[in-house]
C-alpha cells in the first residue's frame, strides 16, 4: 500500500481570533495546521502560542518563508511552539544553513519553500548537500490568480524531487477535484487552505478531503458524496456505527460475546451504544489517545473505554445525532487505528455507514 500524505490546512487569515475559531472547528480531521504567511505578519510569534494551545495534539507549521535571519526566525517559530518552519529558496545559502542548524538542534522541521524559484533542481541540490529532505512545491495564488494551471510537467518536477530524496509538500489552490492528478506521485504532505476555510461546512471539506486522500493513496477511490446534516435516530445511528465499524475489521462485543449482527433474529446490540474490540497487539492508551484527538469538541462523551481490551462508541451522547456526527465518528476511529499501525478500510466504513443512513 503507498503511504497516505497527511493533510495541512492552511491559516491564511489576517485575524488570529478567525483562525482559531476555523482551526479548532477542522482540526480533527487534518494532521497540520499551519500558520499562513499572512497570519505569521498579522499576528506573530503570538499566532503560534494560541495555536499551540488550541490544538495540542496537531503539528503546527509556521509558515514564515522566511528570507534572511534564519536563526532567529527558527528559535522564534519553535520556542513559540512550532514543530515546522519554511524558509523561502530565494534565500541565501548562509541563511537556509542557520535555520536548518536550529532547526536540528531543536529536533524539529524545516521546509523549503519553492515560490518563486526558477532554478528549481539546481537549488535543491544544494540543499539536499546540507542534509536538507523536504520541501514544499508551490503554485502561488498570485500565478494561480493570473491564469497558473498544474500541468505535468509539474509532476515531472515533483518526481524529479522525490527521487532526490525529498519529502515534498503540495500545495497552490488543492481541490477536491484537483487531488486525484496527483495520485501517482508518493507525496508526503498536501496543503489546503482556501479549499477546506471557505466550505460551506469547513469540517465536512476537510473530512472529505482526508478521505479521498486516504483512498485515492490506498488505490481504491470511487467518488463519496458530501455528508449531510439532517438528524437521524439513535438506533439508525447505532446500527451505521456497528456497520461501519465492521467494515474496518473491528469486531463488535457485549459482556464478552461476539456480536451476531444487526440483522440477526438473536441480536443483542440495542441502544446507542456499540463496543468495540480493540485490535490484539494494539496500544490501548495510544489508540484512545488518537481517538480522543479526533473527536470533535464537544463530543469527547461519545467514546470511552471501561470494559478490559474495548472501546465504545455512543451516538446517544452526541449533541446532534446526523450523518455528519455519525461518520465523525467512524472517521475518528479510523484515524486513531491508522496513527497506531493497524490498516482499516476507512472508505468502505463510511460508504457503508451513508448508505444506511440514506436509505
Ligand atoms: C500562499 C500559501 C497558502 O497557504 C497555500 O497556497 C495554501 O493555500 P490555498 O490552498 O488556499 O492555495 O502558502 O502563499
Amino acid at each position: 500500500m503507498k503511504s497516505t500524505p497527511m493533510l495541512q490546512v492552511a491559516m491564511d487569515y489576517t485575524s488570529l481570533s478567525k483562525a482559531l475559531v476555523m482551526a479548532s472547528l477542522v482540526a480533527p480531521e487534518v494532521d497540520i495546521i499551519e500558520i499562513g504567511t499572512p497570519l505569521c505578519k498579522a499576528a506573530g510569534v503570538e499566532a503560534i502560542r494560541a495555536m499551540r494551545e488550541i490544538c495540542p495534539d496537531k503539528l503546527i507549521l509556521a509558515d514564515y518563508k522566511t528570507p534572511d535571519v534564519g536563526g532567529l526566525e527558527a528559535t522564534m517559530a519553535f520556542d513559540a511552539g512550532a514543530d515546522m518552519l519554511t524558509v523561502i529558496g530565494g534565500a541565501a545559502m548562509a541563511t537556509v544553513e542557520e535555520a536548518y542548524a536550529v532547526t536540528r538542534k531543536r529536533g524539529k522541521q524545516m521546509l523549503m519553500e519553492l515560490t518563486g524559484v526558477r532554478d528549481i533542481l539546481a537549488r535543491a541540490t544544494e540543499w539536499r548537500q546540507i542534509g536538507i529532505d523536504r520541501i514544499v512545491y508551490h503554485r502561488e495564488w498570485d500565478a494561480q490568480s493570473a491564469g497558473r494551471e498544474w500541468g505535468e510537467d509539474d509532476k515531472a518536477t515533483i518526481r524529479q524531487l522525490i527521487d532526490m530524496g525529498y519529502k515534498v509538500t503540495i500545495t497552490g489552490g488543492l481541490t477536491m477535484e484537483l487531488i486525484p492528478f496527483f495520485a501517482d506521485l508518493p507525496a508526503a504532505v498536501l496543503i489546503c487552505g482556501r479549499g477546506i476555510r471557505e466550505a460551506a461546512d469547513p469540517r465536512a471539506a476537510a473530512r472529505e478531503m482526508r478521505l479521498a486522500i486516504a483512498d485515492i493513496w490506498s488505490d481504491s477511490y470511487s467518488s463519496f458524496p458530501m455528508t449531510r446534516t439532517i438528524s437521524t435516530s439513535a438506533d439508525i445511528a447505532a446500527k451505521a456505527v456497528r456497520w461501519g465499524v465492521s467494515e474496518m475489521g473491528l469486531s463488535l462485543t457485549v459482556d464478552g460475546t461476539e456480536c451476531l449482527g444487526c440483522n440477526s433474529p438473536q441480536r443483542f446490540c440495542h441502544g446507542s451504544r456499540t463496543d468495540i474490540r480493540i485490535p490484539a497487539g494494539v496500544d490501548r492508551q495510544q489508540f484512545f489517545k488518537h481517538l480522543i484527538a479526533n473527536i470533535s469538541p464537544g463530543e469527547s462523551q461519545a467514546v470511552g473505554m471501561d470494559a478490559p481490551g474495548t472501546f465504545y462508541l455512543d451516538v446517544g451522547v452526541l449533541s446532534q445525532i446526523n450523518e455528519d456526527s455519525v461518520l465523525g465518528l467512524l472517521s475518528a476511529t479510523s484515524f486513531a487505528l491508522q496513527k497506531v499501525g493497524q490498516p482499516t478500510n476507512t472508505r468502505a466504513a463510511m460508504t457503508v455507514a451513508h448508505n444506511l443512513l440514506s436509505e
